[in-house]
């Protein structure tokens, strides 16, 4: 769904010369979304980092947005409000869609703790593209790692509206692939992400 404002309404694109499917011949790939959304914690941005690496090694274009770096420049006007996280996940999934236009392998990692906003990424990519991946680990689990110190200060209120302890997160409820960070190794994810990304259009 394209949002017609007021200032939208009168643009004009001109036509495209080049394709996607020229620049897909060009890569020798399809363009596509892998969108891992999880708690902070549970492993999103590792997997992210870790399939990037597999895909580059094989000949594969691929690229990790991650919400810490995100949030540094496009989304460093946003803090972490239900409507400025909608506004995040908004933003990230029209660049994924540019990215995933140019014919590369996107991997998002982002809480995109919302079932709506989710399904407007899927929405605005195009379900064909996009494969959904819930990087599932209890709260407990993502606590006791707390990677960057955030849980320990959203306990003692030092930050607010933390997801899983005063602000929601809603589970997928039928990701492409669910993970379950507590239970599976870092290689058994990578490979589950490869698997899927294969049965799609790689
Ligand atoms: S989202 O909810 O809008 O999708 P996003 O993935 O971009 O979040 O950013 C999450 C990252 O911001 C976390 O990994 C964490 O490092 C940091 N962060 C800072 N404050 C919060 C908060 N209140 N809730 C969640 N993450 C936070």
């Amino acid at each position: 769904m394209v949002y017609m404002s007021e200032s939208t309404r009168n643009l004009h694109a001109s036509p495209a010369i080049v394709s996607r499917e020229d620049r897909e011949k060009l890569l020798g790939q399809s363009g596509s979304v892998l969108w891992f959304t999880g708690m902070s914690g549970s492993g999103k941005s590792t997997l992210a980092r870790q399939v990037e690496a597999e895909l580059i090694g094989c000949g594969r274009l691929a690229y990790v947005l991650d919400g810490d770096i995100v949030r540094r420049g496009l989304c460093s006007d946003l803090g972490f409000s239900e409507e400025d996280r909608s506004e995040n996940i908004r933003r990230v999934s029209e660049l994924a869609a540019i990215l995933a236009d140019v014919g590369i392998i996107v991997l998002s990692a982002f809480i995109s703790p919302f079932r709506s906003d989710r399904a407007q990424a899927r929405d605005r990519i195009g379900s064909a593209r996009f494969i959904e991946i819930f990087v599932d680990a209890p709260l407990e689990v993502c606590e006791s790692r707390d990677p960057k110190g955030l849980y320990r200060k959203a306990r003692s209120g030092e930050i607010k509206s933390f997801t899983g302890i005063d602000s929601s997160f809603e589970p997928p409820e039928a990701a492409g692939l669910h993970l379950k960070t507590d239970r599976q190794s870092i290689a058994e994810c990578v490979a589950e992400v490869l698997g899927a990304l294969k049965n799609y259009s790689v």
